[in-house]
């Protein structure tokens, strides 16, 4: 398998489904849909829908019933993007290749276009459960987690872990809460829930998340690295930007090396949780190790 080739394929599939699921761009609130389109359409990497259409696949579902969830977990993520770069959070002027949307736009459509892409996406997953008919438990149940790790319970928690953070001294206990709440809870949620509409058994579910977690906290080790060791043209966005800001990160606190290594250890734990999956989890194989490489 080409990783380079599956990736592209899977970012081309999604962006076009994504495509179909945005508002108008014309009408009544016209520009908060304009600033939707703008930051969601940017470019990114596409890595939470990716994981959910893979996880679906690995316990043998079909991509199809899980490409609109996979489309509402992007959304969620461009909507944490939006707001984590506010001038009252991280303040960062540069996402995805572009100006950030608050300095494309202003704060207060940034705001919005953040609150309108969150909210869509409960509209596209509650639309989901009439196309897949004797089926609306799991998807039930896929909303419901979703919504835990995007909310206090996960996403935001770490979010407020993150900006209390700011400028103290951290141990390694606190910091793996923060990262696995603000980053890993959505990327786990990714992964669970195409498990779940792909109908895998409840121990296969249980292999897959706890692939997520390791995929979602060395996915934010790895970030951290390459705040310091990235390059802008290749990452879309300011490195340098965590010790500004005081961050609390792993190589703030480990430095690079030893950072680099709990992300080696972490990638290995996860395809550990694929030893039971057949070659259809080889696509899941290959993205956690391609963490280790990636430069943006
Ligand atoms: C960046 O996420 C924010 C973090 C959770 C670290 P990505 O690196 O997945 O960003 P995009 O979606 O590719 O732009
Ligand atoms: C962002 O973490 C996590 C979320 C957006 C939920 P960071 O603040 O490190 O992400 P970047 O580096 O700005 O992409
Ligand atoms: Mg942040
Ligand atoms: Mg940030
Ligand atoms: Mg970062």
């Amino acid at each position: 398998m080409e990783l380079k080739t599956y990736l592209a394929e899977r970012k081309a599939l999604i962006d076009q489904a994504l495509e179909k699921y945005l508002p108008p761009v014309e009408g009544q609130g016209a520009r908060v849909t304009v600033a939707m389109r703008y930051s969601l359409m940017a470019g990114g990497k596409r890595l939470r829908p990716i994981l959910c259409l893979a996880a679906a696949e690995a316990v043998g579902g079909n991509v199809s019933e899980a490409l609109p969830v996979a489309c509402a977990l992007e959304m969620i993520h461009t909507y944490s993007l939006i707001h984590d770069d506010l001038p009252a959070m991280d303040d960062d002027d540069l996402r995805r290749g572009q100006p950030t949307c608050h300095k494309k736009f202003d704060e207060a459509t940034a705001i919005l276009a953040g609150d309108g892409l969150l909210t869509e996406a409960f509209v596209i997953m509650s639309q989901v459960a009439q196309g897949l008919s004797g089926r609306n438990a799991v998807v039930l149940e896929v909303i419901n987690l979703i919504a835990q790790a995007a909310g206090y319970r996960g996403m935001v928690g770490g979010q407020m872990a993150d900006l209390l953070a700011e400028g103290q001294s951290l141990g390694l206990p606190q910091i793996e809460a923060i990262h696995s709440l603000k980053t890993g809870a959505l990327l786990t949620a990714a992964v669970r829930s195409g498990a779940l509409l792909g109908g895998g058994s409840p121990k296969a579910v249980a292999h897959l998340t706890r692939y997520g977690q390791c995929f979602g906290l060395a996915f934010q080790i790895t970030d951290d690295l390459l705040d310091v060791e990235g390059q802008a043209a290749e990452m879309g966005k300011a490195p340098g930007m965590d010790l500004l800001r005081q961050k609390a990160t792993y190589p703030g606190i480990l430095g690079v090396e030893t950072a680099r290594q709990q992300a080696r250890q972490l990638v290995s734990q996860a395809k550990m949780e694929l030893a039971a999956l057949g070659p259809e989890a080889e696509p899941l194989r290959e993205l956690v190790q391609y963490l280790l490489i990636r430069r943006h």
